[in-house]
């Protein structure tokens, strides 16, 4: 039996029990595995609109091991291409963000539109006879690209569900983020990125559901700050079937700093109660969409966990805030985000050496390899039929469900020959997900291949 045979990896991820074996955070079989069967299917965040307004506007970003470019077109619409030329493969555009006229790729100066085509070969007369068919050899494109309230997605598999049915239940949660305010979010500019020597799923999991974690890890950061931190805390977890997690504190609107953000903040308590509902507007939440793209609350962070091999990943970390905020608190906003969450930020380096040292001791061990992680906190007391919140719910702050769900989720992906469809929300959840559909829309899109 391989490593990557269905049999093994269920060997290895016992989500019902809440056992999984660390081998699929180094095995280097495991990781092509993962690479092929999820990233090449599952959808990826790319970026938000706030990112790349204008026709022209560019964003440099990966899905899974492929480097991509999504491309803001002239009607408006997004498209995403994989960054490789189509001559001998060299990426067509270095530059993280911008705008641009056409890509010309700097080995042989093949040139591309921003929608993809090849519009200039050098001496296509002199070297190639003009025989080349110039309209055959355009930028690979993805194959669906789709947004949600200015988010968005695409997948590299034409036989991938709507991402409605991928992000499922989470649209309920991820409302609370990007619909706060009438403006919706804003991604400020400059993504801050830098590696771990870990595995990517160490940052995703723990987003989804690891409040846990932040008592004792952040006990010298948080802590300080607040010595009450997380003390008596009251709140949920949210697991969904579709792999998605979140995590939500109660009550968290009420107190505030004197300073520009909590100002802003508490100037904003009574609009958010009138468009979320009490259910959200009092709370604050951390996420992880599965697979790689997370948020963080306070700081209002949105963050991919880009994978590298399997003991490497790079965190790509923007700061969010409300379009309509004052310039002030946007600027507050920035500078505190990068006080606690940028890559040397007082918290984010907490998270970054406990990742980083297991990264070690996996590479370097064997015993370590084999001794099953356990995730069984709160197994057995969830629920899947909370009266306010819709998917598998357990009424605690700590809890492992959404870990679970993850895991299982991931396995689903790494076992499945066709793309893994499940059972979407649960009948009674029907309703609030069509009124989230209507921002939602999806662009089937053609490959070039
Ligand atoms: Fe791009 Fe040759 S690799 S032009
Ligand atoms: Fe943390």
């Amino acid at each position: 039996m391989s490593d990557t045979d269905a049999a093994r990896l269920g060997e290895l991820v016992d989500w019902e029990n809440g056992l999984i074996s660390p081998e699929i955070f180094i095995n280097d079989r495991i990781y092509r595995a993962e690479l092929e069967r999820l990233f090449n299917r599952a959808w990826l965040f790319i970026g938000h609109d706030s990112m790349f307004p204008e026709p022209g506007d560019f964003l440099n970003t990966y899905m899974g091991g492929d480097p991509v470019l999504a491309i803001r077109q002239r009607d408006g619409e997004v498209r995403v291409f994989l960054n490789a030329c189509r001559h001998r493969g060299m990426k067509i555009c270095r530059a993280e963000d911008g705008n641009a006229r056409n890509f010309m790729c700097t080995y042989h100066g093949w040139t591309y539109s921003t929608a993809g085509e090849l519009i200039n070969v050098p001496n296509l007369d002199t070297a190639y006879f003009n025989e080349l068919d110039q309209r055959r050899w355009g930028l690979v494109e993805v194959a669906q690209v789709a947004q949600y309230k200015g988010l968005w997605f695409a997948t590299f598999d034409p036989t991938a569900p709507p991402l409605e049915d991928f992000l499922g239940d989470m649209l309920y949660y991820i409302d609370a983020w990007v619909d706060r305010s009438p403006g919706g979010i804003e991604v400020l500019p400059g993504a801050v990125k830098w590696t771990i020597h870990g595995n990517w799923k160490l940052g995703a999991e723990q987003f989804g559901g690891d409040g846990y974690h932040a008592v004792i890890t952040h006990a010298s950061s948080l802590g300080t700050f607040d010595p009450t931190f997380l003390r008596d805390v009251q709140g949920i977890e949210f697991a969904s079937r579709q792999g998605h997690g979140y995590s939500m504190i109660f009550d968290r609107m009420t107190r505030f700093a004197d300073d520009p953000l909590g100002r802003y903040n508490e100037s904003q308590v009574r609009a958010r109660l009138e468009r979320l509902g009490e259910d959200r507007a009092n709370t604050v939440g951390n996420f992880t969409i599965f697979p790689n793209f997370s948020g963080l609350p306070g700081s209002a962070n949105l963050r991919m966990w880009h994978p590298k091999g399997p003991n490497e990943f790079e965190i790509w970390s923007w700061t969010i805030v409300d379009r309509d905020a004052p310039e002030e608190v946007k600027r507050a906003q920035r500078t505190s985000a990068a006080f606690t969450e940028g890559a040397a930020g007082v918290v984010e380096t907490d998270d970054g050496e406990n990742w980083d040292l297991i990264g070690q001791m996996l590479e370097r061990g064997t015993q370590t390899r084999r001794m099953a992680w356990n995730y069984q906190m709160g197994n057995g007391h969830e629920s899947d039929n909370d009266p306010v919140y819709p998917g598998r719910v357990l009424r605690n702050y700590f809890g492992e469900g959404p870990q679970r769900a993850f895991y299982r989720r991931w396995l689903e992906f790494m076992t499945s020959e066709e793309w893994p469809v499940v059972e979407q929300t649960e009948p009674d959840r029907r309703e609030h997900r069509a009124s989230a559909m209507g921002a939602l829309s999806a662009t089937p899109r053609g490959g070039s291949r």
